[in-house]
Formats: structure tokens, sequence, C-alpha cells
């Protein structure tokens, strides 16, 4: 007799709509789709059958976020395996790719190995961890064709940590020499422009990320291999991406949640004292400087660009968190690191926009869970049906509650988007057919991720 769980009358989502349909995991896969009129029968008929009672709840696949730091080796006050893991399941996520910057940074086999091993014991969901370029590790992958990594994370621009390159023959051998179908992730600023921009005083404009991407989007062409631009923050982008994909170029691109909800009005210190007692539920006594908190690579763009990411929805092959958590002492310093957390706020966000008419659930299933497993060749991930994980997200899209009022899990406490009302919450997650998240606690042991191979 199997191991056999029903997700009993939910709603399925998928990119391309809603089904009202039981699933059935065997073990660790979804064995079957099934009509909840016939698993009444299915039910008698196996009575140790275990029966998860999905009334009135959207059933997702886990969600898959290709872009998150982890901080793990080096960055342990920050975040960790256990921790951001444990943020990724509070927010309905299963898999997550960690990013290489790291210290050390993650550049060689043994460093690699080094964060593997520091998943492997630690993380609680799915997980893959990237090789960061260097102007010297060209040829890594061609000499170990068998290293794990899930792809290389290239820092165009500088951004937080010591990876960089920025020199035009370092990228070019990269886009040769690492295998063209695999994923190059790139952080797309120029880094003379953000030099240049920062010795005036002012602070990464867009036309460093339009120089870059369009750089990244050339090399691709030249190179006749594929690219990954992380994080797309403004309007030219979108639109140099746009025109490579109708050239028929293999570009794909990944929005953040906090471009598409967020603007240089939080970044410029506009912030009402209102907010500021907002943000202080997550650390009540302590004096924020708001400005500080919503510093990131790229910066928060104007209304105009966040127009234009919601208008080319199409555009994106994935949103993902960019979960970059740096703590409230740090942000608070004289010289604050950039980046925010999302990885649990991301489905949340999604979820509210969702009821306001803003995108669709289906967007959400493709944006968060088709979109990166097909862009990371993730085989057995990204869908409900039979033979894919049983990786899946329970989430009531009715209640209502407010960010920073509930059980929090990444270790920086605090986010970007403390007191906001929100419609829609997680309440389990399975992973590979395991109960991992319900109503508000972790409940996967320490280790029970498993490393992703695409
Ligand atoms: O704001 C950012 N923070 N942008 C990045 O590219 C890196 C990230 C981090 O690691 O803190
Ligand atoms: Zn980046
Ligand atoms: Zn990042």
């Amino acid at each position: 007799m199997g191991n056999y769980t029903l997700i009993h009358k939910g709603t399925i989502v998928g990119s391309t709509g809603l089904s009202r349909a039981d699933v059935l995991l065997d073990g660790t896969r979804i064995a079957a789709i099934v009509d909840p009129a016939g698993a009444d029968d299915l039910a008698s008929l196996s009575p140790d059958i275990h029966v998860v009672d999905a009334t009135d709840l959207l059933v997702f696949p886990g969600l898959i976020d290709v872009h998150t730091h982890m901080r793990q080796p080096g960055g342990e006050q920050k975040e960790d395996f256990f921790t951001g893991t444990s943020a990724a399941l509070a927010g309905g996520v299963t898999s997550i790719f960690a990013m290489p910057n790291t210290a050390p940074a993650i550049t060689s086999c043994d460093t690699l190995d080094l964060a593997l091993d520091l998943a492997s014991q630690n993380a609680v969901c799915d997980y893959g961890v990237f090789i960061g370029a260097t102007n010297t590790n060209m040829r890594l992958k061609a000499d170990h064709p068998d290293l794990l990594e899930c792809g290389l994370k290239m820092y165009m621009g500088s951004s937080t940590g010591d990876l960089l390159v920025e020199d035009f023959g370092a990228q070019y051998e990269h886009f040769q020499l690492y295998p063209h179908d695999r994923v190059i992730g790139v952080h797309a600023e120029h880094e003379p422009a953000v030099r240049y921009f920062g010795q005036h005083g002012e602070r990464r404009p867009h036309i460093a990320a339009e120089i870059e991407v369009a750089r990244a989007v050339a090399l691709a062409e030249r190179c006749n291999r594929r690219v990954h631009v992380c994080h797309v923050s403004s309007r030219r982008e979108v639109e140099i991406i746009r025109d490579a994909r109708a050239r028929g170029l293999p570009v794909t691109c990944e929005f953040a949640p906090h471009y598409l909800f967020l603007t240089t009005d939080f970044d410029h210190g506009q912030v009402t004292e209102q907010r500021t007692d907002e943000l202080a539920m997550f650390a009540p006594g302590s004096i924020l400087e708001p400005q500080s908190l919503y510093q990131m690579n790229p910066p928060l763009r104007e209304e105009r660009d966040i127009a234009t990411l919601w208008a080319n929805l199409d555009v994106a092959d994935c949103i993902a968190t960019d979960h970059a958590p740096h703590t409230l002492a740090e942000k608070n310093s004289a010289k604050p690191p950039s980046g925010v957390p999302g990885l649990e706020t991301m489905l949340p966000l999604l979820l509210t926009a969702a009821h306001e008419g803003r995108l669709t659930l289906a967007d959400i299933a493709r944006l968060c869970c088709e979109g990166p497993a097909r862009t990371f060749n993730i085989a057995a991930k990204g869908r409900i049906a039979p033979g894919f994980d049983a990786d899946i997200t329970l989430v009531d899209p009715r209640e209502q509650w407010v960010i920073g009022e509930r059980p929090y899990f990444s270790k920086c406490g605090w986010s970007p988007f403390a007191g906001w009302h929100m419609r829609g919450i997680v309440k389990q997650v399975f992973l590979r057919g395991q109960l991992a998240f319900a109503d508000g606690t972790v409940v996967a042991k320490r280790g029970a991720g498993k490393r992703i191979s695409n």
C-alpha cells in the first residue's frame, strides 16, 4: 500500500486557468488529478489515504524563486539556509536558487561544495546554488562538466559582495564558454556608469541598467546563447528585452516584487510618520531610517517605470524575489548595504494584486511556478500534473491580514511591506509529499530540502 495523500475539494491554479479537481499524491510525486465527485469512493476504498480538506482553498504548485540570497557562508547574522528556506515555505515557495555573492563567494568547485553542504544540512525547501563568474573562472564548467551548479551568475555591475565582471573580454569569454543551453543570470548595471554617477552624487540611474541590458542581449546574440536578465526595473529595459525576443533571441528575464509594488517615493525618504510606525512593528523602539531600508540595486524607480512593468507582465518569464536580507543595524549604519527581503511577502502581495484585478491567478502560476521551471529546465516541478514532484501550496484567497503581525521567519526580522494589508494567505505547504508548513509553523525538519537537478 502506497503512502497516499488526497488534496480534496480545492481549486487547482495553473497557467491556463483554474480547475476544480482533487490531487492525489503518492509518496513524493503527484499520482493523479481526480474528479472530486469520485474522490469520496477513493477515500472509502483506501481507508489509510490521508485526506486534506482544501474546501475554499487554492491549490498552487509550490512556488519556485530563482533569485534569493541565503547569505551562507559568511553572512549568517543576516540569514542562513534554515531561516531563509523557512521564510520561503511561509511564502509558499518550495524551491529556491541561492546567489553566490557570499563570503567566501561561490566561484569554484570547493566553495560550491561548501554551499551545497550547508544547504543540504539546513534547508527546509529544495534548492540550487549559482556559481559566480569572476575575471578568471571562465573555464570552470568546461573543465568540470559534472559541476552541480544551477546556473552562472554574472555581476556585470557591482552590488553586495565583491563579485564583478565588468570587463568586456571577460564577459565575452564567459558567454562563449559556459554551456549555451544553461542559464547565465546577469545583474546588468553598467559599472562605469554606476561609478561616474556615484561620484556625481546620483545613485545608479536608468542609463546604467539600459546600457548593460543592451550589452547582455548583444553578447547573447553574438555568442548564440541564452541569457537571463535579473530584476528588470525600468521602462527601456523592458523595451530592449521585448525587442530581443521579437527577434527570436533566447533572452529570458525576471521581475521582482519590490519594483512592482514600491516607487522612489519610498527611497527618497518621503515616508510618512505612519510608515515609520508600521516599519517599527518589526522592531519596536528602534529608530529606523526608511531611506536606507529601501536602498537596493538597481534602485527603486518612478511611477511610469512601474506602470510599464505591470503593462508588460507578458515579457516576464518569472517573478523572483531577489530576497536580500540585511539586519536593521546594518541598514541603519553609516554605509548601509543594498537589498530588501521578500520571500514571505511575494505571494501575498501578488494574491492581493490579483484580488484587485491587476493580474490573474493564472498569471501567478505562470510567473512563479511554470515560468521559473521552464527558464531553468527544472523537469519535475512547477505544475500540478501526474509525475511532477508533490510540491503544493494551499492558499486561502479570502483571509485578510497585515504584514508584520504574523510569525516572520527571515532572520533579518523586517519587511519593506510592514503594515500593508494583504488579502490571501498561505495555509499549508507540501514539499515532495510531506507537510512542510502549516498555519504559521514550519514543520519540515532541518535538512528536509534537496538539491534540484536542472
Ligand atoms: O540590492 C541588492 N542586494 N542587489 C543586489 O544585486 C545584491 C543584493 C544583495 O546581495 O544584498
Ligand atoms: Zn542583482
Ligand atoms: Zn540578487
